[in-house]
């Protein structure tokens, strides 16, 4: 069964879209040497908006496919989903699945009058459970039944905190919207923890915010993830940061380069697969 964890924050700009990518990269480089399923990655991107492409991570072309993410969604029956799972040029062990966006944000707007509406994601990803070791979900920064569907299919959830004021607060939404998945769906649903992301250390207040995170979330704050123009630049040249930073000579134990952003997802990586291997 795979480890599903979906990146939720319903603030929009956080670094949700950037962790999702760049983890789901990084756990396929760090599990490149197993086999088969143990060694296989998924990337489902759940958010319609066009700004937040997750398939432009990726260089794929821009074949129409036989069925989509959004017909997944809200046909009965659905379609197949191993028609809709692209391979990432990247990565041999790393997939995706696209989001459609015109589709998506219908699928959005009629999936409230469906029923089981909330666990039209969860049912469609059963059928390949058993096919991947991580199943990683990106959202959109808006309450609403995409994000939901995320929640109900997954068994973990992150949270990307911008390292800001404004960051910190608005996170109160998110939670309760996770009480209500755990009550009705999940009980099982466990928050792996905050990540501070887009920290400036040269701002005065960087500090004193992560300070302020680390009363709030304990345990549960991860290393923060700080501004670096390669992880801006990396997106925008439709790659991963361990893609567009690659190291001199890479293994599955060495995947970060001289790039502090990718030492930075590396750790991240290492400590979900700690995370997730304990419990
Ligand atoms: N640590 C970082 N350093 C520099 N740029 C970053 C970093 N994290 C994210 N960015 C950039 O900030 C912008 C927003 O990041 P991203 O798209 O990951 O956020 P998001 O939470 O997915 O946004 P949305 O809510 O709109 O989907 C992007 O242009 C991305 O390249
Ligand atoms: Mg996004």
């Amino acid at each position: 069964m795979a480890i599903t964890i979906s990146i939720a924050n319903e603030k929009g700009g956080v670094g949700k879209t950037t962790t999702a990518v760049n983890l789901a990269a990084g756990l396929a480089l760090r599990l490149s040497e197993k086999t088969g399923t143990a060694s296989r990655v998924l990337l489902v991107d759940m958010d319609p908006q066009g700004h937040a492409l997750l398939a432009t991570a990726f260089e794929h072309g821009q074949q129409k496919l036989p069925a989509s993410l959004a017909a997944l969604l809200t046909e009965t029956p659905p379609p197949s989903i191993q028609r809709i799972i692209q391979k990432s040029d990247h990565h041999p062990n790393l997939y995706f699945i696209p989001s459609d966006h015109g589709e998506m944000i219908k699928a959005a707007r009629d999936l409230p009058a469906l029923m089981a509406n909330e666990t039209r994601l969860q049912r469609a990803l059963a059928a390949v459970q058993s096919d991947y070791a991580y199943i990683i979900i990106d959202t959109p920064p808006t309450t609403g039944d995409l994000l939901i569907n995320a929640l109900v299919a997954a068994n973990h959830v992150l949270i990307p905190v911008e390292t800001s004021y404004l960051g910190v607060s608005g996170l109160i939404e998110l939670q309760r919207t996770i009480e209500q998945v755990q009550m009705h769906f999940r009980p099982d649903l466990k928050i792996l923890g905050y990540l501070p992301t887009l920290c400036e250390e040269q701002r005065a207040e960087a500090q004193e915010i992560l300070a302020e995170l680390k009363q709030r979330f304990k345990n549960n704050l991860l290393p923060p993830i700080h501004k670096a123009s390669d992880l801006a630049y990396a997106h925008s040249s439709h790659m991963d940061v361990f893609t567009y930073r690659p190291p001199r000579s890479r293994s599955a134990e060495n995947i970060a380069s001289s790039s502090r952003a990718t030492h930075e997802y590396a750790e991240l990586v290492d400590t979900i697969l700690k995370k997730t291997k304990s419990g």
